[in-house]
């Protein structure tokens, strides 16, 4: 973490304003929060920062609204949520730059914190537009980006400010950067992969990157499927890339070359309908009928991986193994998330995992507080493990003296 200036850095901040980008982007049904984990991820740096004197202003992204003001997008909505897990007031309002923001930042008594609408009304936020940049800036005396899940995107509030301020890492950015650099940048081996999802199409840039960083790689999932087809198996009626097959030659190839150990199912759990509680049976390489669909991997499959994460130091995940929405084929994410948890509970093992559907599963299989980390990052830990740069964490390491 040398590479960022982070709230150690800071001293006392008494008369000055933190101009703080959190992720607030939660999940929401009905204007009700559903999962208020990014909220609570900010806690700790705003309490550090108010703590110091600092008058606290918010600035986050709520959906899509493509540039203009959606009344349904506000950010008004976390508002109360985010009081009481602070403990203390919140202001809200109803413009993120502009007089407006201003004299609600300049009403705040010391220590106070205020969020500020929706950044994302705004089309100079995803433009990067350095006016825009420039105007959110002109509130604040420093910068601190607290918003790992929004780092993947080059916008205002998450790049361009960061040239105009002295920039700082949140203690959610700080801990998202640290577990991240243990998973893969210099992590204890042997490393294990774990990857799942629905489509190889998605995920070759993930695929092709971690070939040649890990010891052992899991694929599982629908993407496992089309990998099997490459290797000259029937796969029945499953969802199948076929068109992938070249692909996913050159990645076994290129696994092989690099000394990474490819695990892919050795057995499968296939159903005629993807239904609750259908009628399954287990098939092995070779029995999967005309008619199969493969929805999960099998009991051998599980044993291998369970005993893969037995020789791994680390593992690092990402996509389900199955279609773990629909039981009894969320079994193999099950079992294998549950053997990881257990020993990274342990100590045994560092186990990361991240990305929205990952965290849905290990949230079913009530093993997420096990893991060592779980990100709250979707998008970005995938472009993150595809060895992209992140600019919102690029910008970070700007060089604009310190506040
Ligand atoms: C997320 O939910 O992954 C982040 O908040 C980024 O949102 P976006 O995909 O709309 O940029």
């Amino acid at each position: 973490m040398t590479q960022f200036r982070t709230l150690d850095d800071l001293g006392d901040l008494s008369g000055k304003t933190a101009l703080v980008r959190v992720d607030f982007n939660t999940p929401m049904e009905a204007g009700v929060i559903t999962d208020d984990t990014r909220l609570r991820v900010a806690v700790p740096t705003i309490r550090d920062l108010t703590a110091r004197g600092a008058r606290v202003a918010l600035l986050a992204h709520f959906d899509r609204p493509k540039g203009r003001p959606v009344p349904s997008m506000s950010l008004r909505v976390v508002v109360p949520r985010l009081a009481e897990l602070l403990g203390a007031p919140v202001a809200f309002a109803e413009e993120c730059a502009g007089p407006a923001a201003a004299a609600a930042i300049a009403a705040l008594p010391a220590g106070g914190v205020v969020l500020l609408e929706n950044v994302r009304f705004h089309k100079g936020e995803e433009a990067n537009d350095p006016a825009f940049a420039a105007a959110l800036a002109a509130l604040g005396d420093l910068y601190v980006n607290d918003a790992f899940s929004a780092a993947h995107r080059a916008h205002a509030s998450t790049e361009g400010v960061a040239r105009d301020l002295p920039a700082y890492a949140g203690r959610s950015m700080q801990r998202e950067l640290e577990h991240l650099q243990a998973a893969l940048g210099s992590p204890k081996r042997p490393v294990m992969g774990v990857v799942g999802g629905s489509k190889v199409s998605t995920k070759l840039d993930l695929l092709q990157n971690l070939v040649g960083k890990l010891d052992q790689l899991a694929i599982g999932g629908g993407m496992a499927n089309t990998f099997l087809y490459a290797q000259g198996h029937d796969v029945g009626a499953s969802l199948c890339e076929k068109d992938m097959a070249d692909t996913a030659r050159a990645i076994i190839a290129e696994a092989a070359k690099q000394g990474c150990e490819l695990l892919l199912p050795v057995d499968l759990v296939c159903a005629e309908d993807l239904k609750p509680g259908a009628v399954t049976h287990v098939r092995t390489l070779g029995e999967v009928a005309a008619t199969d669909k493969i929805f999960d991997a099998g009991p051998a499959s599980v044993a291998r991986l369970v005993a893969a994460v037995d020789k791994a130091a680390t593992v690092v995940w990402n996509g389900p193994l199955g279609v773990f929405e629909v039981p009894p084929f969320d079994a193999a994410t099950v079992a294998v998330a549950r053997h990881a948890a257990a020993r990274a509970k342990s100590g045994q093992l560092v186990a990361v995992a991240g990305g929205g559907d990952t965290v849905a599963a290990l949230h079913a299989a009530g093993v997420a507080d096990d893991f060592t980390f779980v990100s709250t990052a979707g998008g970005a830990f995938l472009e993150w493990m595809e060895g992209k740069v992140l600019p919102g964490v690029e910008a970070l390491k700007g060089l604009i003296p310190a506040a």
